[in-house]
């Protein structure tokens, strides 16, 4: 089944190439950033200045194919894609919770972006740590990693192009 989605907006950032840039909005590369929402959807985005952190899915537009197994940028050893955030996925889709400094008009001011300038934005979901914090959650083969998340960035190993198994 095919499914189309639209943009609803797109992502400012200072991140033009892949590598050296982060790979999550812990990372200390992370920079701030802009969401611009197309003026049809502006009105959707009142209430959401009070919440400090908003849940962005969005395209991973510079993504070619994917492959089932991958090895991660915080890995030396391959795991199954949906076991990671690697950005080539069948459907190329991100997330990235990220905090939010201020909005004025369509225009999402963030503190901290790990996004390619460029990707078209999908949607926009409050971050509610009722709902998206679970008691008792387990991180699996991240609870044993050696590699820093905070000063490990990208580099090219996803940006070639690859079938699609
Ligand atoms: C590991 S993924 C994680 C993205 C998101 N936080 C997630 O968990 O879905 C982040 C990496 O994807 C790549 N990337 C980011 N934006 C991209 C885009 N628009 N198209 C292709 N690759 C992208 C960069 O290599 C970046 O370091």
């Amino acid at each position: 089944m095919e499914i189309r989605y639209r943009a609803i907006g797109v992502v400012h950032s200072p991140f033009d190439r892949l590598e050296g840039m982060p790979i999550q909005p812990t990372s200390e590369a992370c920079a701030p950033g802009v969401i611009e929402v197309f003026p049809e959807f502006v009105e959707g985005l009142q209430d959401l200045e009070g919440f400090s952190h908003v849940i962005v899915l969005y395209h991973l537009h510079r993504v070619r194919g994917w492959k089932p197994k991958v090895t991660p940028f915080l890995e030396d050893r391959e795991r199954g894609v949906f076991a990671t955030r690697a950005p080539t996925r069948p459907n190329p889709i991100g997330l990235s919770v990220l905090e939010l400094e201020k909005i004025e008009g369509g225009r999402l001011h963030l503190v901290k972006v790990d996004i390619l300038d460029g990707a078209p934005v999908l949607d926009l979901k409050p971050f509610v740590p009722q709902f998206d914090v679970p008691d008792g959650a387990r991180a699996g083969w991240f609870e044993g990693l050696r590699q820093d998340i905070r000063t490990t960035t990208s580099d090219q190993r996803f940006s070639e192009p690859s079938e699609d198994p």
